[in-house]
């Protein structure tokens, strides 16, 4: 295990609509590790900058918020019940930054290099101690280069337009499936493209494709290889892990 760590590093990086966010509480839950929901921060900011009136675009306005937020005290992230609850200045914002909107304000303020440099101290923070699993985009490629297991999960444009569909209407919401797909495809190549860590699978994490996967089969083999690694460290608690 990498220098003060007694647990693995999980990074679990990918494209929005892969399954990331439940294949990692899953994950988690299976091993007795905690969570850290890294475009939970990003979508935070947006809020913030929101709220605020800065527009998403003005770099110097939301790198000057997200180093605010990255202070201590300001912002709160925990697990709850399996989701992921964020407080900023005492306001619990969880489902406010879930919006569509936030989704986008995220992806946009994400590719400021301001913003970046801002959360990567922060997020490096909250899975130093190991025994974590950070979903994100660059957590195995930026973030923790040294985690122990990486995964990089992901599904074709089509199958995740379909699950984003699906859940917009379990929720109430009509939606013509031509147009999720064209923006599953827009937010890719956003986060694909910008020129700082772009969404981009590390050369050594593990590739999942849960287009024909299962929820259940992507979380068995990530468990198992993250057993594996745990297992294989001197000292470490890998092998008694639920
Ligand atoms: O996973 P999510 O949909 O909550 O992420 C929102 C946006 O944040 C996404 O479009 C890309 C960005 N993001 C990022 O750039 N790096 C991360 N580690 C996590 C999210």
């Amino acid at each position: 295990m990498k220098r003060g760590r007694v647990r693995p590093v999980v990074a679990i990086d990918g494209p929005a609509g892969a399954g990331k966010s439940t294949v990692t509480r899953r994950v988690a839950e299976a091993l007795g590790y905690t969570v850290v929901d890294t475009g939970a921060l990003y979508r935070t900011v947006a809020l913030a900058c929101q709220r605020a009136d800065v527009s998403w675009s003005d770099e110097r306005g939301v790198g000057e918020i997200a180093a605010e937020l990255a202070l201590e005290d300001r912002l709160r992230m925990f697990q709850e019940q399996g989701r992921t609850r964020v407080v900023l200045h005492g306001e619990d914002v969880s489902d406010a930054i879930r919006t569509q909107e936030m989704g986008r304000g995220a992806s946009l303020v994400s590719a400021l290099p301001a913003v970046r440099a801002a959360l990567l101290e922060l997020q490096r923070q909250l899975g130093r101690e190991g025994g974590v699993v950070l979903e994100g985009r660059d957590i195995g490629s930026v973030v923790f280069p040294d985690a122990e297991a990486k995964f990089f999960l992901t599904a074709s444009a089509e199958v995740r337009a379909e699950r984003r569909r699906a859940e917009l209407e379990a929720a109430g919401q009509a939606v013509d499936l031509q147009q999720v797909l064209e923006e599953v495809r827009e937010r890719d190549r956003r986060d694909s493209e910008r020129p700082i860590a772009p969404l981009k699978r590390a050369p050594d994490a593990i590739l999942i494709d849960s287009s024909h996967l299962t929820i259940d089969e992507a979380v068995k083999e990530i468990v198992r290889r993250v057993r594996e690694v745990a297992g294989a460290e001197p000292g470490s608690e890998g092998g008694e892990a639920r």
